[in-house]
């Protein structure tokens, strides 16, 4: 039975036998083969889709929190705390239930996705809208960590990073080898810190022979590591990664360096095309953030950016369910008809 990141890769984890474990059995995503897609954007690359949807709260952060949870739980902590565009705070909370510790969580007030804020309230957490941004959240949760007995659970704190790099090694055992590009969305920039730090402990673990090179996406609205600096007031309809400021800023432009990558943005119109083929050619539903990984890679092979041949991973890191009013948004709404078998018939053209 697959019983989560921590067991699967506790060598390589800062666990112990004194570290309880907090899982909800986490990890061993999807990685799917994504011929349909290939064939629509006309390219030869093998491109593969890592569906961190999948994960139990439906978001890659998972990985990260069952190592920061159980790291929490470990050291006696009461109350774990957390800023959030929504997905770290739906994690938190579940993780926190699990654990019987209580959680806080801060987000953006009327700027997360419905399903992320319903799984915080349900999950028991205390939660607190601030009239502010993200970045205003993440300001006011450190300053509030550092005067009372709260353990942060953002991806600033380390287990974080050591448990949401397992995708790499997981990535790199799916398919047998290093894939020779992976794509992924930047916000605050934790998972390319740890994806990066996960290949390179495993190429030192001889697991893997090489490094991919690592292409990171940003929302055009809220993109400072492509501008340079400080976004003030980021705007995206990726609300998950709608950004200004990120914490791990420096982390990601050295993966973008070391790895000979790069750091882009794409603008919503991209976003959304891909979040709407994605789910067409592939029946993969992911939220507009994920997509932005998808709206990356179009742009590089628009670009012929890529030599022939390669193989791509792209990283899908959150569950299109976690925001349906975007897809209804989007999408033409259903067809309202009378339960009458001519009518439906001569609308799906059957007569
Ligand atoms: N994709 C999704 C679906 C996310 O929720 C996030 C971040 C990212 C990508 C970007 O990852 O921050 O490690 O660069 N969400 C955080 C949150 C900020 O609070 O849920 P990152």
């Amino acid at each position: 039975m697959w019983q989560g990141v921590i067991e699967t890769y506790r060598e390589y984890l800062p666990v112990s036998d004194r570290t309880p474990v907090v899982t909800l059995q986490e990890g061993d995503t999807p990685l799917l083969p994504a011929s349909n897609l290939s064939s629509f954007l006309k390219t030869d690359l093998k491109i593969y889709l890592k569906y961190e949807g999948a994960n139990p709260t439906g978001s890659f952060k998972d990985r990260g929190m069952t190592v920061a949870v159980s790291k929490a739980v470990e050291h006696k902590a009461p109350v774990v705390i957390c800023a959030s565009t929504g997905n770290t705070s739906a994690s938190a909370s579940a993780y926190a239930a699990r654990a019987k510790i209580k959680s806080v969580v801060l987000i953006p007030e009327g700027a997360i996705a419905l399903g992320k804020l319903s799984q915080a309230l349900i999950h028991g957490a205390k939660v607190i809208a601030i009239k502010g941004n993200f970045d205003d959240a993440f300001t006011v949760t450190k300053k509030l960590t550092s005067r009372f007995d709260l353990v942060m659970v953002n991806s600033i704190n380390p287990f974080r990073i050591e448990g949401q790099k397992t995708g790499a090694f997981e990535i790199c055992g799916q398919l047998g080898h290093c894939p020779d590009y992976q794509v992924m969305p930047v916000g605050n920039a934790g998972n390319i810190t740890a994806y990066w730090k996960g290949y390179k402990e495993w190429y030192g673990a001889k697991k893997i022979k090489k490094l991919p090179v690592m292409l990171g996406f940003q929302a055009e609205g809220a993109a400072p590591i492509v501008l340079g600096k400080v976004v003030e007031k980021p705007k995206t309809i990726a609300t998950a990664i709608k950004i200004g400021n990120p914490a791990s800023w420096e982390k990601a432009v050295e993966a973008g360096q070391e790895s000979k990558g790069l750091i882009d943005s794409v603008s919503d119109k991209e976003i959304i095309e891909a979040y709407k083929l994605l789910a067409e050619t592939e029946g993969v539903f992911v939220e507009p953030a994920s997509a932005s990984s998808i709206a990356g890679l179009r742009k590089l092979i628009k670009k012929n950016y890529f030599p022939r041949g390669k193989s791509v991973v792209a990283i899908l890191t959150g569950h299109g369910l976690k925001d349906p009013d975007r897809a209804i948004a989007e999408i033409a709404k259903p067809v309202v008809l009378p339960p009458d078998i001519e009518v439906i018939a001569k609308e799906i053209g059957l007569s």
